[in-house]
């Protein structure tokens, strides 16, 4: 249970889904969390749940921004450092997408998603590259199985491409950062079970009914019969910053319970 007992997580998109799923599990185990996103309300009702997990509140500190916002990306930092005095890991996992076939997509939707899904990352991880050299800490960015395949939602091709990005991204990051000491890795999660599809994203899933459905299908087109939670996700994202994978630097873990394999 001790596993992170001194590290400090500055987890992007904590606010909702999977970075929520990540903060929660990290309550357990943490020093610090420095969680942040755009929807104050949700950010606060995850910081409840990792209080309810053992970590004392003021364990855990919260930024509500936009990271497409360079001075929001700089208070972001200034703030978690100022709280915390260090930063042991980033994760890079705020993200969003909506679907467009290249034929017609806006080049405002376009501009959109690699602002947030790999331009904020980039710049939020050169300003974090200081402290994370000074822990020997790590850098995980989640990106997805879609950076190397199609979805069966048409019009990714822009997300898929942001999260080429980012896995491109990671290898670099790999390979400057590790004379000093610090990783960086890809997680690249199948369909998990989060806010993602059911903002305006996809309309037809909307609903709480629709989107369930379609998490139903996707179930039993899965191997392994099921969709992925987002402790699927917050398990392997604690292991890549544990000791344990000292030795793992520059690589990607797909958490898709074996349905990429079949793409
Ligand atoms: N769910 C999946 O099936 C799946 C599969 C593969 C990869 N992923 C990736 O996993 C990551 C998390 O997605 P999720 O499924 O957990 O989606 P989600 O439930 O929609 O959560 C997205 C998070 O990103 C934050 N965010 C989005 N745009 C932002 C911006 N401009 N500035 C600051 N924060 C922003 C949101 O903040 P607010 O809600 O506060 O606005 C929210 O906390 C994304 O990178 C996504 O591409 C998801």
């Amino acid at each position: 249970m001790d596993e992170h007992k001194d590290r400090v997580f500055l987890i992007t998109g904590s606010s909702s889904g999977i970075g929520e799923g990540i903060a929660v599990h990290l309550a357990k185990t943490a020093a610090g969390l420095s969680l942040t996103g755009r929807n104050n309300v949700n950010l606060e009702a995850v910081k409840d749940k990792c209080v309810k997990e053992g970590l004392s509140p003021d364990k855990i500190l919260l930024s509500v921004g936009d990271l497409t916002s360079r001075d929001f990306r700089k208070s972001l930092v200034e703030q978690t450092i100022g709280h915390f005095g260090r930063l042991d890991v980033l994760v890079n996992n705020a993200g969003m997408g909506k679907p467009m076939p290249i034929s017609t997509e806006t080049e405002e939707n376009f501009d959109e998603i690699m602002n947030v899904n790999i331009k904020s990352a980039y710049f939020l991880t050169q300003l974090v590259i200081p402290y994370v050299k000074a822990t020997k800490g790590c850098i995980i960015n989640i990106s997805s199985v879609l950076s190397t395949c199609t979805s069966k939602i048409p019009g990714n091709c822009s997300y898929s491409m942001s999260k080429a990005a980012m896995d491109a991204f990671t290898r670099g990051l790999a390979q400057e950062l590790a004379p000093f000491g610090v990783r960086a890795n890809t997680v690249r999660p199948g369909l998990i079970r989060s806010n993602f599809l059911r903002r305006d994203n996809v309309p037809s899933l909307g609903n709480e009914g629709s989107y369930n459905k379609f998490l139903d299908t996707r179930a039993k087109e899965n191997p392994s019969g099921r969709v992925g939670e987002q402790e699927d996700v917050a398990t392997v994202v604690s292991f890549l910053a544990s000791d344990k994978a000292s030795y793992i630097n520059g690589g990607d873990i797909v958490v898709d319970g074996g349905r990429y394999v079949q793409y």
